[in-house]
């Protein structure tokens, strides 16, 4: 073999090399993403048809009217594809648009402020991805006086001055996976915490259910505490882990609507490590 040729298998070699780090990493990150993305929920909020994956136009019924979501997919005249790697962080962490205007906190970024930075761009990298969806964003149907966008910065001070009622500054490092995905990924407090007027949960931390906010709209969510009466104190790990992945209760029971949407579009794709790790968090102490 003569020198040329050695150098050019060598240097074969490295451009392989790098080409595999580059595709093991990109497709680490956009698996990442692909998860987070449904156990979070974007996917199941802002996909009405399962063909514009993305695409918005998903109906949320609350009391305050009807909220449709927005289109998130990369489509630069539709969607998010002009935003930066900062506005995405900014809207899903802190609630504020790239035009600096206020979110409606029925978009979880109260939650989701406890996301790891690198997280959220996993699932800004993973949705450039997906094909674009060219749908136009339709306004929210709210009623008086909600539908006043600049109302939100009162919210947004009244909640932040409840500050006991806030996971502020999640130390990541000192909890475990369960209690992170929980807590900020796929919310389960949303739905499963008391909340008192302007719909301000009491407490992020306290998973003792919720009464319904309206007689009109069935959103209430039972007690999953450990309680071993009122929660889901007799619950196995095993048993909890089964519910998330495929909705059937211990008793053979089917979750209901609401429930079934977050365990199809998100917990089911959670790996078997990460439905163990939540499991074991509800099951202890911590989740009185
Ligand atoms: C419970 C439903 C729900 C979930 C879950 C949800 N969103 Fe949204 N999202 C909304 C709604 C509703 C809005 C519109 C809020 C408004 O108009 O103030 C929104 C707005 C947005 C916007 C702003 C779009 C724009 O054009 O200004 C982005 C970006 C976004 N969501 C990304 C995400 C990501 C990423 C996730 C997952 C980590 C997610 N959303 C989870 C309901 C949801
Ligand atoms: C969008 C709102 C919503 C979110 C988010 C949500 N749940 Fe639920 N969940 C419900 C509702 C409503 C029910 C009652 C319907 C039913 O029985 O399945 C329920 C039922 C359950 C039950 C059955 C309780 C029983 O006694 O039958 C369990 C367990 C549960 N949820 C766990 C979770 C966990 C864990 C999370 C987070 C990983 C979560 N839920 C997130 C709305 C939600």
């Amino acid at each position: 073999m003569t020198n040329l040729e050695k150098r050019k298998i060598k240097s074969l070699f490295i451009i392989s090399f790098i080409i595999l780090i580059l595709y093991t990493h990109t497709s680490h990150s956009n698996e990442n993403g692909k998860i987070l993305s449904y156990a979070a929920g974007c996917y199941g909020c802002h996909t009405s048809d399962p063909n514009e994956p993305y695409g918005g136009g998903y109906k949320i019924k609350t009391k305050y009217g009807i909220f449709i979501t927005p289109n998130i997919s990369k489509d630069k005249n539709h969607g998010i594809g002009k935003w930066s790697k900062t506005d995405f962080i900014n809207a899903v962490k802190h609630g504020i648009s790239p035009s600096k205007k206020p979110y409606y906190p029925v978009f979880p970024y109260n939650w989701y402020s406890n996301m790891q930075d690198e997280d959220i761009l996993d699932i800004f990298d993973y949705l450039n991805n997906m094909p674009l969806s060219k749908n136009i964003n339709s306004s929210h149907d709210l009623k008086f006086p909600y539908k006043i966008r600049d109302m939100l910065w009162l919210w947004r001070l009244i909640n932040k001055n409840l500050q006991k009622n806030q996971i502020t500054n999640l130390d990541i490092s000192k909890i475990n996976r369960g209690e992170y995905l929980i807590k900020s990924v796929v919310h389960c407090s949303a739905c499963h915490s008391p909340r008192t007027f302007f719909s301000i949960i009491k407490n992020h931390e306290n998973l003792t259910g919720r009464t319904k906010s309206h007689k009109s709209l069935k959103d209430g969510a039972p007690n999953i505490s450990i309680d071993k009466i009122k929660g889901i104190g007799s619950w196995s790990q095993s048993d909890i882990v089964f519910f998330l992945q495929t909705g059937i209760k211990p008793d053979g029971d089917f979750a209901g609507k609401d429930m079934s949407k977050i365990i199809e579009n998100g917990t089911s794709y959670l790996n078997k490590e990460d439905l163990e790790n939540i499991s074991m968090y509800l099951l202890s102490s911590k989740n009185k």
